[in-house]
This record gives C-alpha cells, sequence and structure tokens, in this order.
C-alpha cells in the first residue's frame, strides 16, 4: 500500500493527509485547503513555498520555475512535490473573498458534443456524473489515456460556460501538432458517447464578483473559454454589475469562432457588454462588406488604439505566453496596476522544457 505522509501548512497550521504518489497541491486541494496555484504541472512558479520540515520529491518540476539552488534552499512547487515524510511547508496565502473554495473531486464524464468550430479548433461538451461546483474562469484536469505504451497524462482545459450549468460543460481546444493530449487524443479518436475521466475545479484566474470596474478581457485563440464563461456568468447570471469589454485576438476570420454568439450578448446587453473581435493578418479590404464589425492588427494595437487610459479597469487577460505578456505590457502602460490585471497562460509541455515562468509582477 502507499505510504501516507502528513502535510502541515502554515500559517494555517492545517494540517492534511497525502500519499506518496500524490502531490502536496493535490491533497490540500480535495481537502478544502487553498494553496496558491496556476498551470498545477511545475512551470509557472505561482505555487511556490518553503519547506520548513521534512523531505520532498520535486517530481516534474521544471528548472526554470524552481532552480536548483532554490531547491538547495528548501523551496518547493506543490504542484509537483510528493512528501518522503511529513512535510510543513509554509506559503504565501492571500486569502480571496470572491473565490469560493470547491474542493478538488474527481468526475466521469460523457462526451456529448465535439464539433469543429474554427481551424484547428473545437467545441468539446461532456455531461458529468454530477453537478461540479467551480467559480466561472477555473478549469478541469482531464485524464489522456495510456496509448502507444506511453503512461496516461493530465491536461488541463478551461470551463468555458458558467457555474449555473454544473452538470454539462463546454470546453475549446486547440490542436498542437505532436501534442498528447489534443494531437494524440481529442483531435485523435475521442469521439461522441466515450468516458472521460477529469478532476478539479483548478485555478485562480477567476472573475472577481464582488468587483464593479470596468474588466478589460483578452482573450487569444482558446484563451477565450475561460473568459466566455466570466461574460456569461457576469451577463446572464447577473453576477456583475461593471462594463465588461471583450477582445478576441486571432489571425484571421478562420481562426475566431463564437462571434455570433458575442455580438448577440452584445445587442442584448448594449450598456454593459462591447464586444471586439480582431484580425492580426487580415485587412478590412480582404473582409470586405463586414469590415466595421472587426478591429485590425495586434489585440494589443487595437487596444491601445481604443483607449487613452485605463486607470480604474480591472484586466483578465488569457491565452498563448507570448500574447498574454504584450497585453500585460499594454495595460500596465495604459495605466492599469499589476494588482488588477489576472492573467492565466496556457502552458504546456514544451514551455515547460524551455521556460515559461510568469512575470513576478503578477501574483494573480
Ligand atoms: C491553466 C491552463 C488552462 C488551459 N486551458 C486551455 C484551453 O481551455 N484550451 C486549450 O486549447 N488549451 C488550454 N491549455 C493548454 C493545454 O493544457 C495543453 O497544454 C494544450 O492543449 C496542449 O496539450 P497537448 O497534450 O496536446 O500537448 P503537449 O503534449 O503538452 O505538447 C505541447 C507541445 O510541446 C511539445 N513537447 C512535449 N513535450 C516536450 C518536451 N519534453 N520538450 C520539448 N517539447 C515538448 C510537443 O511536441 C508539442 O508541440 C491550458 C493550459 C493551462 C496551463
Ligand atoms: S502551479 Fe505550481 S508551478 Fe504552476
Amino acid at each position: 500500500m502507499t505510504q501516507t505522509h502528513t502535510i502541515t501548512v502554515e500559517p494555517l497550521g492545517r494540517e492534511v493527509e497525502c500519499r506518496e504518489d500524490q502531490t502536496i497541491l493535490d491533497a490540500c486541494l480535495r481537502s478544502g485547503v487553498w494553496l496558491p496555484h496556476s498551470c498545477t504541472h511545475g512551470t509557472c512558479a505561482t505555487c511556490k513555498a518553503d519547506v520548513l520540515d521534512g523531505d520532498v520529491d520535486h517530481g516534474a518540476a521544471s528548472t526554470f520555475a524552481l532552480m536548483d539552488y532554490e531547491r538547495d534552499e528548501g523551496k518547493l512547487l506543490p504542484c509537483t512535490a510528493c512528501p518522503r515524510s511529513d512535510v510543513t511547508i509554509e506559503a504565501d496565502i492571500d486569502v480571496d473573498e470572491s473565490i469560493e473554495v470547491f474542493p478538488v473531486q474527481d468526475y466521469t464524464g460523457t462526451v456529448i458534443e465535439l464539433t469543429e468550430i474554427a481551424r484547428d479548433t473545437v467545441r468539446l461538451v461532456i455531461g458529468l456524473d454530477r453537478e461540479i461546483g467551480f467559480n466561472a474562469g477555473q478549469y478541469l484536469k482531464f485524464q489522456v489515456p495510456a496509448r502507444d505504451g506511453l503512461p496516461a497524462v493530465d491536461r488541463t482545459w478551461s470551463i468555458a460556460s458558467p457555474p449555473t450549468e454544473p452538470r454539462e460543460l463546454e470546453f475549446h481546444i486547440r490542436n498542437v501538432p505532436g501534442g498528447r493530449g489534443t494531437d494524440g487524443w481529442v483531435f485523435g479518436g475521442l469521439t461522441l458517447g466515450d468516458t472521460v475521466s477529469v478532476s478539479g475545479p483548478y485555478g485562480r484566474f477567476v472573475l472577481k464578483t464582488d468587483d464593479d470596474r470596468h474588466a478589460i478581457l483578452v482573450g487569444g485563440g482558446t484563451g477565450l473559454a475561460p473568459l466566455k464563461s466570466m461574460i456569461r456568468h457576469a451577463l446572464e447570471d447577473g453576477a456583475y454589475d461593471g462594463r465588461l469589454t471583450l477582445y478576441q485576438g486571432a489571425r484571421s476570420r478562420e481562426w475566431l469562432y463564437d462571434v455570433e454568439f458575442f455580438r448577440s450578448l452584445a445587442g442584448e446587453f448594449p450598456d454593459q457588454f462591447t464586444y471586439r473581435p480582431c484580425l492580426s493578418e487580415e485587412t478590412a479590404g480582404e473582409v470586405g462588406s463586414d469590415a466595421s464589425a472587426y478591429g485590425y492588427g495586434m489585440v494589443t494595437d487595437v487596444i491601445a488604439t481604443d483607449h487613452a487610459t485605463l486607470n480604474g479597469c480591472a484586466g483578465y487577460l488569457c491565452g498563448p505566453p507570448p500574447m498574454v505578456d504584450a497585453a500585460l505590457k499594454t495595460l500596465m502602460g495604459k495605466r492599469l496596476f499589476p494588482r488588477d490585471i489576472h492573467r492565466e497562460d496556457f502552458f504546456n509541455e514544451g514551455d515547460k522544457a524551455t521556460g515559461g515562468v510568469r512575470s513576478p509582477l503578477i501574483k494573480r
């Protein structure tokens, strides 16, 4: 039987039991003990904490996110570290009152929709065996089955539907050539009626519903997914009083999706919601009669042109890490403070091998 150890989490003084084959973050989140985290696979460094006592195996922590000297100094990434004795850790826990803590649980899902919605992009809808509680913006982990002699792995995809639909969850997934979860599974044989194993909810990229500032939401590619959950929750469920402006970035119209859906929402909530789809590699001339419906250039250029200042707004950025970094700089250049910017970087296994640590300016 796998041995179990006691993890003491300071400064909370909470104790949780953790198996030797389980990460410390997983044990804490399943016990309802909130620790800061973002990617949950050892790439972003958000969860970095101190080992005050005991031994851990650092597992698959990226050497960029947890450098050798930090390991020697007694740091760990709870999202990859497994205990080898009883362990005491000290984490930088800033409890955010607007995030409800839903303990992580395992669920079984059935694929009820798998549709191509844009180039190399699918909408996946799964029906769960029971309801799940989550905050708009959070994500699930999917177990990608073992295949061709390779072991099962976890992959993370953001929930695009609102928390008020707790049994039928929508996801937007972009194919990554050579990727185990996308090329090798979702785009490589997954089909209607298949059973999937998922766990969650994870993440702290969450719509702050206790706020009413103008929210600038910027999504590149499938980075739209958690923003769609937030926007639907804000508007359809009346969860947010402030204005929302969505910037959806894509190279050309063939990469954009849900355009009609957001146009229709903007028509329904004209005082609260503005929709700005942006094309970086297509010109107004190429678009033709519908040209005025789009912004042109990088999404960051369109934001910069639209606003003299964003002072007093809140930012939500999501998608490929380079786009998130560029949008962060643009928002800060428009006088948004780092503390008012929330980001979700879609790191993958390639990023873990080559770097990918987030800007230390942004803790959320
Ligand atoms: C919090 C979070 C939420 C996310 N939400 C979404 C979402 O809603 N939608 C979405 O489309 N994506 C999302 N992602 C990204 C998603 O989790 C996957 O990373 C992505 O789908 C690719 O997975 P994959 O298994 O197909 O590719 P991976 O197996 O991770 O491979 C990715 C690329 O890296 C290369 N690679 C793999 N291993 C190595 C290695 N050791 N060294 C060098 N290169 C390597 C592969 O060849 C491939 O090109 C999210 C990521 C995070 C962190
Ligand atoms: S959450 Fe641990 S490194 Fe990203």
